[in-house]
């Protein structure tokens, strides 16, 4: 899809509001504070109170705050929008923010479920603005090393992430009914359709609560996608597992043809094969700067970047699909998913112009 585009860059940074100033708000405002193609002129949240004090913290007491991010936008003469809400918030936000005439820039996940991040993306094309997702660990420089071993290793059988550890969050994750699932294996769920450049296709998966967990939801799960190209990606993690912690990216491995590749999610991947990987760009910046930056460049060029809204869904339907079969016990085909729910958002829609989309009408 095209959208609008925005003269910015750093001779001319994008002025941005962020919309949530909890704990990866605080992140977002350090990194568009750090960022020379961004400026931040305004902080949303609900709670007024958090965000006078992560304004505080950030030393810029001076910044416009507000609750409603149309109105604050305005104010400051905002182009852009970053939204850090909770998921539950996501969807009214960014379609808030987009039919104001605001690109947004959203954490993962797009929404809450796929009929509302379905929703998000006509949202876009209706609106004609941009709605990136930010999946910050795409932007790891060792995961694109990555994904380079993973082209020299020939077919590709299996794919595996371990993910383990212990985490007390308190707040939305420890009330969620599928706390790992929803907020945190979309991380690597989306960094393995990165790495083996292919689409999920069908998931089996078992959730389960660990008797001495502190989530009222299941923080363990293990879940084996058949991806395009016949490869299994198998994913195991818990977020009550104290003692041998693997890293936040988790413990990967890759077995194809030729070899396999090694990656702790914190070095350097190793290969272990007979065979040499071509030296190919890595991503300039990491984590949520390399977001940031993508999602300036696209409002500047146009060129559609990773984490935009229809190519993002494809992550977070493998959120759906594995809850789905965590709560029937069955192999969960994701064509389903995706089926599903298209017609629950075509039900839910309240705005014609997005329906019109859903309905392909536009
Ligand atoms: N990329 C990562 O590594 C990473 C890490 C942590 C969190 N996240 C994501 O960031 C988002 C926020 O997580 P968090 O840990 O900061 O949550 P949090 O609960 O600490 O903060 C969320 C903030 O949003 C505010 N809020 C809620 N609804 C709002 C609305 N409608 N309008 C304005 N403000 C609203 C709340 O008052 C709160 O201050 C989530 O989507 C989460 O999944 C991503």
């Amino acid at each position: 899809m095209t959208w609008h585009l925005i003269p910015c860059g750093p001779q001319d940074p994008l002025r941005v509001v962020v919309v949530g100033a909890g704990g990866m708000g605080r992140a977002w405002l350090a990194a568009v504070t750090a960022s020379p193609e961004a400026e931040l002129v305004g902080v949303v949240d609900l709670d007024l109170e958090a965000a006078r004090r992560a304004t505080a913290d950030l030393g810029r007491l001076d910044l416009p705050l507000g609750t409603d991010v149309v109105t604050l936008a305005a104010e400051a003469g905002a182009q852009a929008v970053i939204n850090v809400t909770v998921p539950a918030a996501h969807h009214s936000v960014t379609t808030a923010a987009l039919f104001a005439g605001l690109p947004v820039l959203g954490e993962k996940p797009a929404a809450d479920t796929m009929a509302r991040a379905l929703s998000l993306a006509a949202a876009s094309e209706a609106s004609g603005h941009l709605f990136m997702v930010s999946q910050s660990r795409r932007w790891n420089p060792h995961l694109f090393a990555l994904r380079d071993m993973v082209k020299e290793l020939g077919a590709i059988g299996t794919l595996t992430t371990d993910f383990f550890r212990a985490p007390h969050f308190g707040g939305f994750r420890e009330e969620m009914p599928y706390p790992l699932l929803a907020d945190m294996a979309i991380h690597a769920f989306d960094s393995a359709r990165f790495l083996l450049d292919a689409d999920p296709v069908a998931v089996h998966c078992s959730a389960y609560n660990p008797k001495w967990s502190w989530y009222d939801g299941d923080a363990a799960a293990t879940a084996v996608f058949e991806m395009e190209g016949d490869v299994r990606y198998v994913y195991n993690g818990s977020w009550c597992s104290p003692g041998a912690e693997t890293s936040w990216n988790g413990s990967w491995r890759v077995s194809g043809e030729k070899g396999s590749a090694l990656w702790d999610g914190e070095n350097e991947p190793v290969l272990v094969a007979d065979v040499r990987p071509a030296e190919r760009p890595r991503s300039p910046y990491s984590d949520i700067a390399g977001s940031l930056h993508a999602f300036v460049e696209a409002l500047r060029t146009g060129a559609a970047p990773m984490g935009e809204v229809h190519e993002n869904v494809m992550s977070l339907v493998m959120v759906e699909a594995s809850v789905q079969s965590a709560r029937t016990g069955q192999r969960v085909l994701v064509d389903e998913v995706l089926q599903q729910a298209h017609a629950a958002a075509v039900r839910a829609e309240t705005r014609p112009e997005v329906r019109e989309v859903l309905l392909g009408r536009r």
